[in-house]
C-alpha cells in the first residue's frame, strides 16, 4: 500500500466501528497519524493498539461524545498536543434513532439524533477548521447519507440531520476553500455495518438490497475508499461536493 498520507495528521470520529473503523484502518495503513475518537472507549483503544502494531505509524485513542462541544474541542486540542498539527478530519459518528412517523415522534428522540448527527458535525468543523488554518490547510469529509438527499419513512430526525450535514458542508466549503481547506460530504447507501445489521430482520434486509440496483448492500471499505480519496491530494479540485456511494440507489 502506498504511503500517500505520510506526514499527515487525521481525526476520525465514530472510529470504533463500521465505516469509521474502515476509514481509520485505511488512513493509518497509508501513513497518516490518526486520532481515532469514539464514545466507545474500549473499542477505540483495541483498534488503536492494533493499528499501532500493524502499520508502524502512530495512532491515538480519544474518548469523545461528539454531541458535547467541550469534548470535541478537547479532541482537537489532544490531537495538536500529540502530533503538533491537524490536516485531515472525518466527522463520521452517527446514530439511527427510533423509528416513528412524523406525527408520533418523541421530541427527546428528535433532539438526540440531531445532537449527534448534526451538532456533532458542526462542533467537529467548528474546532477542526481553526486548527487546520494554523496547520497550513486541510481536508474535511462529513459523513452524510443517501438520506441527506431524499426522505425515508419513520426517520425524519435522521433525514433532517443528514440533509443539514450536506448543507453545512457546502457552506463551509464556500467559506474556507480559498483558505486551503476543502470540505466534502459522502452519502453512503445502506452499508453492512452494526448500525444496519443489529436493527433489521432478514425480510427487511432483503427489501433494502432490492432498493440498490447493484444488487447488494455496500461495505465499509467501499465508503472508506471514496472518503479517503476526498481527503487526499488526488481530490485537490473537489470541494463542496456530495459524493453518493450507493450502488445506484439515488439514480
Ligand atoms: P456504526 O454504528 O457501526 O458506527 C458508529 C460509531 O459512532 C460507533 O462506534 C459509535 O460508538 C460512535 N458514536 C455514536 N454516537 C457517538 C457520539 N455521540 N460520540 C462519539 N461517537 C459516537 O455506524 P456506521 O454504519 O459505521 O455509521 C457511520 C456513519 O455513516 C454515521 O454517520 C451513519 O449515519 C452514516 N451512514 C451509515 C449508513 C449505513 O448503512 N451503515 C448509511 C449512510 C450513512
Amino acid at each position: 500500500m502506498t504511503q500517500d498520507f505520510a506526514g499527515k495528521v487525521a481525526i476520525v470520529t465514530g472510529g470504533a466501528s463500521g465505516i469509521g473503523e474502515a476509514v481509520s484502518r485505511d488512513l493509518s495503513g497509508r501513513g497518516a497519524q490518526v486520532v481515532v475518537a469514539d464514545f466507545n472507549e474500549e473499542g477505540v483503544r483495541a483498534l488503536v493498539d492494533e493499528l499501532s502494531q500493524r502499520s508502524g505509524v502512530e495512532a491515538r485513542a480519544f474518548k469523545v461524545d461528539v454531541s458535547k462541544p467541550d469534548e470535541v474541542e478537547a479532541m482537537v486540542g489532544f490531537t495538536i498536543k500529540e502530533f503538533g498539527q491537524l490536516d485531515l478530519a472525518v466527522n463520521n459518528a452517527g446514530i439511527g434513532g427510533k423509528s416513528a412517523p412524523m406525527g408520533e415522534i418523541d421530541p427527546d428522540d428528535w433532539h438526540k439524533v440531531l445532537n449527534v448527527n448534526l451538532h456533532g458535525v458542526f462542533y467537529g468543523m467548528r474546532y477542526q477548521i481553526p486548527a487546520m488554518l494554523k496547520s497550513g490547510g486541510g481536508s474535511i469529509v462529513n459523513m452524510a447519507s443517501i438520506l441527506g438527499a431524499v426522505g425515508w419513512r419513520g426517520s425524519a430526525a435522521y433525514v433532517a440531520s443528514k440533509h443539514a450535514v450536506t448543507g453545512i458542508t457546502q457552506t463551509a466549503a464556500l467559506e474556507y476553500s480559498s483558505k486551503g481547506i476543502r470540505v466534502n460530504a459522502v452519502g453512503p447507501g445502506f452499508i453492512k455495518t452494526p448500525l444496519i445489521e443489529t436493527s433489521m430482520s432478514d425480510e427487511a434486509h432483503a427489501g433494502l438490497v432490492g432498493m440498490h440496483p447493484i444488487g447488494r448492500l455496500g461495505t465499509p471499505d467501499e465508503v472508506a475508499a471514496i472518503t479517503n480519496f476526498l481527503l487526499s491530494d488526488a481530490a485537490s479540485f473537489v470541494t463542496g461536493s456530495y459524493y453518493p456511494v450507493d450502488g445506484a440507489f439515488l439514480a
